[in-house]
């Protein structure tokens, strides 16, 4: 006859499937109750996620389990973790998942979503990451836009990373590490990617990469509401999300959908930004709003978050010497909007 200690020794060991702990350390056994007569175990099991597949094959392992043990016939019924507590577990999982990932803990994930291109997605991840490394932060860019990789072009970079062992080295520029699809394709050619293989891509980016030790990774998306999104949503778990919209009504409709995808995986919104508010006349200081007014607020109101900053038209300043078509420059007005939405992100992403 199975005792209610042999059980408990049994099942203390036994992992939560989702979240990588065991039974004794969750405190997932509730209840065991043993009817001698019929030899018959009864068992209730709270884990982090309920009624999943996971559970299925769980239910069978432990019946298996105390039926050799000598149990006639188990009874198992499960029941969810407290909130708090399955919270906290969940987080401390899926950053362990993450930096597995880069091969290291702290880093903050910002991917940059938009819901249509052209917007100015690749600006805002270029120059964030340019501001940041400006206010001291070490920071990595992932320009995950596969097909649409702008990134090298934006930032000027002519050089390739090299490769030391097995693992890639990313190429620096103003101080941010740059790993870009840009850099492994040959004289601008397509390349066709299908589903799997691009899963397998933005995995690359990540394991086989040699990030060192960064505060920040900005993920450049491609438009919409794709394969990658869904992507960065599995392997970035606690990825929060910048959306770039323009300031016209049907773009930032467009852009809540990639929002409202973010939100639906349990990602933090860390704000809207709106590209190409106005246009700034030199000579009048007049500010025209060439592409309509309202877009970020409506967004920002739609996915309950904030307009991090309203970028006017305006390209950076010509450079000779660091040449970088993308890049404004610490003093342009432009810049210095940056470096303000950068300080928003620190405070949210660190207080
Ligand atoms: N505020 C701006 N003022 C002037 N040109 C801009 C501005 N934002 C973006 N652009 C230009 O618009 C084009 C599209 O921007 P990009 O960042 O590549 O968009 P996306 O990545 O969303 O496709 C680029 O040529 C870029 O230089
Ligand atoms: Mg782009």
């Amino acid at each position: 006859m199975v005792t209610e200690e042999r059980v408990k020794e049994l099942l203390n060991p036994v992992q939560d499937p989702h979240i990588h702990k065991s039974f004794e350390e969750t405190g997932a056994i509730q209840n065991i109750s043993i009817k001698e007569e019929k030899n018959h175990v009864s068992v209730k099991i709270a884990l982090a996620n309920p009624n999943s597949a996971e559970q299925m094959q769980l239910q069978q392992e432990i019946v298996g389990m105390l039926k050799k043990e000598g149990a006639a016939t188990v009874g198992l019924r499960f029941t969810e973790l407290p909130d708090e507590q399955r919270d906290e577990y969940m987080n401390e999982a899926n950053q362990e998942q993450e930096a597995n990932l880069i091969g290291q803990t702290g880093t903050n994930f910002i991917a940059v979503a938009s819901g249509k291109g052209g917007v100015g997605k690749s600006t805002v991840t270029v120059n964030l990451a340019v501001a940041l490394a400006r206010l001291g932060k070490k920071v990595g860019i992932v320009d995950a836009d596969i097909y649409g990789f702008s990134v090298p072009d934006m930032m000027g970079i002519e050089n390739r990373p090299q490769v030391r062992g097995e693992r890639i080295i990313p190429v620096e520029r103003f101080g941010v590490q740059v790993i870009s699809m840009g850099f492994f394709v040959e004289d601008n050619s397509p390349i066709i990617w299908r589903g799997p293989m691009l899963g397998k891509m933005l995995g690359s980016f990540f394991k086989e990469v040699e990030w060192g030790d960064l505060d920040y990774l900005l993920l450049d998306l491609p438009p919409g509401t794709g394969d990658i999104a869904l992507d960065v949503q599995s392997l970035l778990p606690s990825s929060k999300e910048l959306i770039v919209t323009t300031p016209h009504p049907t773009a930032a409709f467009v852009a809540a959908r990639a929002g409202q995808m973010a939100m639906k995986a349990e990602h933090d919104i860390l704000g809207v930004v709106e590209n190409m508010a106005y246009f700034e006349s030199t000579l009048t200081g007049q500010k025209e709003y060439v592409f309509g007014e309202g877009g970020g607020d409506k967004l920002a109101d739609v996915l309950n978050t904030d307009v991090l900053g309203r970028l006017p038209l305006q390209q950076p300043y010509d450079e000779v010497e660091e040449f970088a078509p993308g890049v404004y420059q610490e003093d342009h007005p432009t810049g210095k909007i940056f470096l303000s939405i950068a300080n928003q992100v620190i405070r949210r992403c660190e207080l």
